[in-house]
């Protein structure tokens, strides 16, 4: 297949192109303010197995449902509780998915067979536009081959997805720069199944008490807050979003989380790369602009400030794909839990890095 780039912005047509494409069953990925989105007409079972097709996706792992306007959900929710209006009438259109209990005219294609429906309205004027003139809602997984970091300019996209996608609308570069946060309104208390920019604060200041889903849940109360080893998903507990379970985001070297007190941190990352750049190892360091300068500046990759959490998720992606392509062998990041803020940031970090933490309190260089 033949894969058209288009800049959304520059070209007066291009999103009319896109919709003409989901309207007649295609799939277009496309820019929103969190990540780019592979779409196709969430209302068409065939269309819905073609976006499992081209990402490598398992068919029990369900999609969002992109909506435009707040009228729309009605027609896929079965019901709309009250928490769900609050929270729609505070976040949408914004990064913030919720699950409810769906109407028979979402297909079990888009699902997985669940009888719930996950629902997002985007912020970002090419995918609101693309949404309306398509006339259907649009069913977008995070537009990478299943596993890869998700996409945060057209560049990505077309590095996993160029020959198998119809059209990428070029909308620049994500403002967000990782997924929805995803929250459960089924239950009489809201459950978080995916954290992410929208903080378990934003959520309580809404609707007063929120809970999260324990495999997911992470570094949570005080007692944890300078325990980042703590933030294994937890014991045997399965997700309860399908897609918390799979491996993601995993560079091809080691990536290695390195918690601690501040000092230690920097002890053990400093000797560890001085150690395996003299055996001749790629090593990089994932570091913040406040630690930047106590690395060798050639090996350091800034993910951005520790104050401004948001900085280094819109970073976060783009840092691992760059990784791959300087074919990184080990990988130190310091762990970036300074509080709940956090939370989004570190369970995707924790993800690339297989859960590999070291607690450089206990241990003083790396050993392969
Ligand atoms: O920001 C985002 O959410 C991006 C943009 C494109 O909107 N989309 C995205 O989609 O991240 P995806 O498919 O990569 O992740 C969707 C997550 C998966 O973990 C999936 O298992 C979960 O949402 N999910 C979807 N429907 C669900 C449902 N009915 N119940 C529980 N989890 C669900
Ligand atoms: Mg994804």
């Amino acid at each position: 297949m033949k894969t058209l780039i288009l800049k959304a912005f520059e070209d007066g047509s291009a999103i009319k192109k896109g919709a003409e494409i989901i309207a007649s069953g295609g799939l277009v990925a496309f820019p929103t303010e969190t990540v780019y989105g592979l779409g196709a007409n969430g209302l068409d079972p065939n269309a819905a197995k073609k976006i499992y097709a081209a990402k490598g996706r398992p068919s029990d792992n369900p999609l969002i449902l992109h909506i435009c306007r707040l009228s729309e959900l009605s027609e896929l929710a079965e019901e709309i509780p009250e928490a769900a209006i609050k929270l729609a009438q505070r976040f949408w259109p914004g990064p913030l998915t919720m699950i409810f209990k769906k109407k028979p005219i979402v297909p079990d294609a888009v699902t997985g067979g669940l009888d719930t429906v996950a629902v997002r309205m985007p912020d970002h004027p090419v995918a609101k536009e693309l949404i309306m003139l398509s006339g259907c809602p649009i069913a977008a997984p995070s537009a990478n081959i299943s596993g890869r970091p998700s996409p945060v300019t057209a560049e990505h996209v077309a590095e996993d997805l160029e020959g198998k996608v119809d059209l990428i609308l070029d909308g620049g570069k994500c403002s967000v720069g990782i997924e929805s946060t995803i929250v459960d309104v089924t239950e009489d208390i809201p459950v978080i199944l995916r954290p992410g920019h929208i903080t378990l604060k934003d959520l309580e200041d809404v609707l007063g008490e929120v809970r999260i889903d324990p495999a997911v849940s992470g570094i949570m109360s005080d007692k944890d807050r300078c325990s980042p080893e703590e933030t294994h998903e937890h014991g045997d507990a399965v997700p309860r979003a399908p897609g918390m379970k799979y491996t993601h985001y995993a560079p091809k070297g080691e990536l290695l989380i390195i918690s601690g007190s501040r000092e230690k941190v920097r002890d053990y990352i400093k000797k560890s790369v001085s150690s395996l750049k003299e055996r001749g190892v790629r090593t990089w360091v994932i570091a913040s602009e406040e630690t930047r300068s106590f690395y060798p500046e050639e090996n350091v990759l800034v993910m951005g400030s520790l104050t401004d959490i948001s900085s280094m998720e819109k970073e976060l992606f783009k840092t691992l794909r760059y990784l791959d392509q300087e074919n990184a062998e080990v990988i130190f990041s310091e762990s970036f839990y300074t509080d709940e803020n956090a939370m989004g940031l570190m369970n995707r970090m924790l993800k690339a890095a297989g859960h590999r933490i070291i607690n450089a309190d206990e241990e003083g260089e790396y050993k392969c």
